[in-house]
């Protein structure tokens, strides 16, 4: 036996026990664990088998860090048929989370019993496989097809009632794992119950598979494992247990050698690598609870509503009572939508909006505040005011955070007589809504006021990257890089719409000028102007058609017109018939002939624009690790999951390739298309961006 699985004896009851911290994965060790321990059970005499995990959690899948390695028998599928055939009674007790793997291991046993805040699922899916031990066979003979469909499809986890209705779990019994599943296999014995097989209950009821394949297939944005699950499910309808097996096996196999898998695993390991950050081993984040909020628009309310959800007292400051009052109404809005959801209730509604928030117009309410984050009007000269007033009233240790979206916050620190307590902390609109959060370091901010905007990302449940100073820090730089590839192209002989749509067959939820049209067209407007009075370097190339359509009052979805026309909502865009003729105004007076664009050339020039310029940020230092541009593009700017995020995408791709096709755009444009430095160098050693990602690791 392996270390992975204890084994012990009570009476006529053989108990495995999984110790394989942190989750109880199901690795090589715990597999051959599981197999040795049934079989010294049927050879010592014992009755039944009771199987449970150690620490926090029963089986929580397979052990995801093998995938893509040469499989090592036994494999988990073996293992579960091994249970299942077992003559001898086999039980779980479930507690923590049973999932993919995991579940399929309890669903091999004969009868399953769970802890009430157990949650079972099978969220291959979300990994870009298929559950692949018998979970699409099994899980629709015992849940039905439609159930079992939606648990698949989804990935969704659901709590033990929801598994006990669903028959998935026959009893939930509150108490330690080991008792309760002992006590249940006593009686069990004890009542003569028989083994109960999944494999012999009959075949679950068909449904119209391929309607529901077509709209998964349709919903999924072109992603394709919860698609080719319901062919395994179809299979388990349709075919007899062992040949639905082989069936659901060649599918798992098909979907475990695709790009989607890599990038969907690479993204299940950076969204957890990217609030680990050496610098803050060992580093305590300051205290928080009490946090102020300077400015109630858009953005300052919907930081003010995530820490309210979170449990902490705000206090929002704005210019004027009646701003104020505007603001709190702002963030009773997004609270609605929160008590709509059943996220709250209507007497934490009444707390949050009543008790846990103030409003205030005198910088002097936020003495106490332990962190103070200013959300006003983006310009250097405001957000100085600001710092000057708050560095005056903010207490010793107060941490002091800008949410500018690409102003230097050295600029900024430098005004207070505190600089190592200030820092960025760059929220994506609506704020409590979407999950990225850039944490942005200048030069001076000291160690635990970095861990500390990380504390606060962690308790807002935001996905928090460590990004370093520069105009637009790591998202909006790169942004602003693929958008003017986008523009280039336009004045080319592309059209916004062909680009979009190319872009979303792509997998992003929206294409560039559908975007533009929600963040509002005056946004990039005032940036373009700043961009000109500063300067321009004399080789970009500038256009005005949008300047032209922000004069007309139309600003996108918010005034009803951009790039689309939304008078039939903001969910059914239409073009906007004046846009064209714009455009093609600025190609004639620039003296531009246009040309035609296949999709894929769109694809290629925007995808390779956007890896250039990420690599520039990781070479210059602005983010540490090609992991952090990653999940920056896929939790602010609605990258495709399944692709990984730009750097990821790269490496499927191959570098020597896109190295060779930017050095060919830069023959049009070199000053647009300068290849990265990194780039460059990456290639000439033959490593790749997860090089590096693994080396930060080590
Ligand atoms: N394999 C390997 N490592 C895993 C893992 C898995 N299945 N699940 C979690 N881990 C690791 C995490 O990477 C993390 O490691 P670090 O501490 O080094 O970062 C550690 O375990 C703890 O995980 P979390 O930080 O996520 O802890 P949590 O308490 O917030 O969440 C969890 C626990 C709900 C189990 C969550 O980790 C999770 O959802 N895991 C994935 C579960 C899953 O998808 N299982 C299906 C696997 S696929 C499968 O089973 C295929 C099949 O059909 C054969």
């Amino acid at each position: 036996m392996t270390d992975a699985i204890g084994y012990e004896r009570i009476g006529d009851i053989a108990i495995l026990k999984a110790q394989n911290p942190p989750v109880n994965a199901l690795g090589y060790d715990v597999r051959v664990g599981l197999m040795d321990g049934i079989a010294r059970a049927e050879t010592d005499g014992a009755k039944a088998v009771l199987i449970y995990g150690e620490g926090n959690t029963y089986f929580a899948g397979a052990d995801i860090r093998e995938f893509g390695q040469k499989p090592k028998a036994p494999g988990l599928p073996e293992v579960c048929d091994r249970i299942e055939a077992s003559p001898l009674l086999v039980v779980s007790a479930m507690h923590g989370t049973a999932l993919g793997g995991g579940l399929e291991v309890a669903l091999s046993t004969h009868y399953r019993i769970a802890v009430p805040s157990a949650r079972v699922g099978l969220p291959e899916v979300l990994l870009g496989i298929l559950p692949g031990a018998g979970g699409t066979q099994r899980l629709p003979r015992v849940a039905g097809t439609e159930a079992a469909l939606d648990l698949i499809i989804t990935g969704r986890h659901i709590k033990a009632d929801e598994a006990l209705k669903l028959g998935v779990i026959d009893r939930i019994e509150d108490g330690a794992p080991r008792d309760i599943g002992l006590a249940y296999t006593r009686e069990l014995l004890d009542q003569g119950a028989p083994r109960r097989p999944v494999s012999e209950m009959d075949a679950p009821a068909p449904v119209d598979f391929d309607a529901v394949y077509d709209s998964v297939l349709k919903k999924g944005r072109g992603q394709i494992s919860p698609a080719t699950a319901v062919r395994a499910v179809q299979a388990a309808a349709e075919l007899p247990f062992a040949e639905g097996m082989k069936r659901e096996r060649e599918l798992f196999m098909d979907l475990m050698n695709t790009d989607q898998r890599e990038g969907l695993i690479h993204a299940f390991f950076s969204e957890r690598a990217v609030g680990k950050l050496p610098e803050l081993k060992g580093v305590e984040p300051r205290p928080l609870s009490a946090i102020g909020v300077i400015g109630g628009g858009t953005m300052g309310a919907g930081i003010a509503t995530a820490a309210l959800l979170s449990g902490l007292t705000v206090t929002m400051l704005e210019m004027t009572p009646e701003a104020a009052e505007a603001a709190k109404g702002r963030i009773a809005g997004n609270l609605q939508g929160a008590l709509k959801r059943g996220k709250i209730s209507p007497e934490k509604f009444e707390a949050l909006t009543e008790k846990a928030l103030t409003l205030a117009t005198d910088y002097g309410a936020l003495k106490d505040a332990d962190l103070v984050i200013e959300a006003v009007f983006e310009e250097m000269e405001v957000k100085k005011k600001v710092f000057t007033q708050l560095d005056a009233v903010a207490k010793p240790g107060a941490v002091l955070a800008t949410n500018t979206s690409y102003l230097d916050v050295n600029q900024i620190a430098a005004v207070t007589s505190r600089p190592a307590d200030v820092i960025g902390l760059h929220f994506f609109s609506p704020a409590h809504v979407m999950k990225l959060l850039e944490v942005v370091v200048a030069d001076r901010t000291a160690p635990d006021v970095v861990a500390t905007g990380f504390a606060l990302g962690k308790r807002l449940g935001k996905i928090s990257v460590r990004a370093g100073v520069c105009d637009g820090f790591i998202g909006n730089r790169i942004l602003s890089t693929y958008r003017t590839c986008a523009d280039h192209m336009i004045l080319d002989g592309a059209s916004p719409y062909q680009i979009d749509k190319a872009l979303e067959d792509f997998g992003f939820a929206m294409g560039p000028f559908a975007v533009a049209d929600l963040a509002g067209l005056d946004i990039g407007w005032a940036v373009r102007k700043r961009k000109r009075a500063e300067g321009l370097d004399p080789r970009a190339r500038d256009s005005s058609y949008a300047d032209t359509l922000c004069e007309g009052g139309h600003f996108g979805q918010k005034t009803g017109k951009g790039y689309y026309d939304y008078a039939a909502g903001p969910r059914s865009r239409v073009p906007n018939p004046d846009v064209l003729p714009l455009i093609e105004a600025e190609r004639a007076a620039q003296g531009l002939a246009p040309r035609a664009f296949t999709d894929e050339e769109i694809v290629r020039r925007y995808m390779a624009a956007m890896v250039n310029e990420s690599a520039k940020v990781v070479g210059e230092g602005i983010a540490r690790r090609p992991l952090d541009v990653d999940m920056t593009l896929l939790f602010g700017y609605g990258f495709p999951r399944y692709r990984g995020g730009p750097l990821k995408w790269a490496d499927l791709q191959g570098l020597p390739g896109l190295l060779e096709d930017i050095k060919s755009y830069a023959k049009e444009d070199p000053y647009f298309w300068e290849p990265a430095p990194l780039l460059e160098q990456l290639v000439a050693e033959g490593r790749n961006f997860d090089d590096l990602n693994k080396e930060a690791a080590a």
